[in-house]
């Protein structure tokens, strides 16, 4: 099982931002504890501020290399079309992910253009959420 890990805008600066909201976890320890706890998959991760930059690694997943894809597009969620049609041409599964309810949170977060394109959405469970949408696909594999 292959899977594709693409985190968007201002996730770099996890642990150091909004704590209150996002918690202390780093990027780099959810990447390593998942590594950890999944040493039979193989996990790839993407990391861009840039919108094209995650367009393009979506882009890669369509070369047969990945069985799945877990998104977690930052604030792009709400309104990048362009990411949307990037997960839209994609045959392999995408869960779009979030560490932080976007339901509890405000208004403008409630609405995700990516959402519809996706297999399903995870939202509100901190860094766990990444563990679940990885155990999702290896069930699948
Ligand atoms: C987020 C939620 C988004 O609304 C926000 O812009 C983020 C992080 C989350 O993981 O909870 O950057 O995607």
């Amino acid at each position: 099982m292959r899977v594709l890990i693409v985190n968007g805008p201002n996730l770099d600066i996890l642990g150091k931002r909004e704590p209150e909201v996002y918690g202390t976890t780093t990027l780099w320890d959810i990447e390593n504890k998942l590594k950890v706890k999944f040493p039979n998959a193989k996990l790839e991760f993407v990391q861009s501020n840039n919108e094209g930059a995650i367009i393009d690694a979506l882009h890669k997943a369509m070369d047969g290399s990945i069985d799945g894809v877990v998104l977690n597009p930052g604030a792009f969620t709400h309104y990048s079309y362009a990411i949307r049609d990037a997960v839209a041409a994609l045959k392999v599964p995408v869960i779009e992910l979030h560490l932080s309810n976007v339901h509890a949170r405000e208004e403008f977060r409630r609405l995700s253009v990516i959402a519809p394109v996706c297999k399903g959405v995870i939202a509100g469970f901190g860094a766990r959420g990444y563990e679940l949408a990885v155990e999702y696909f290896l069930q699948q594999g």
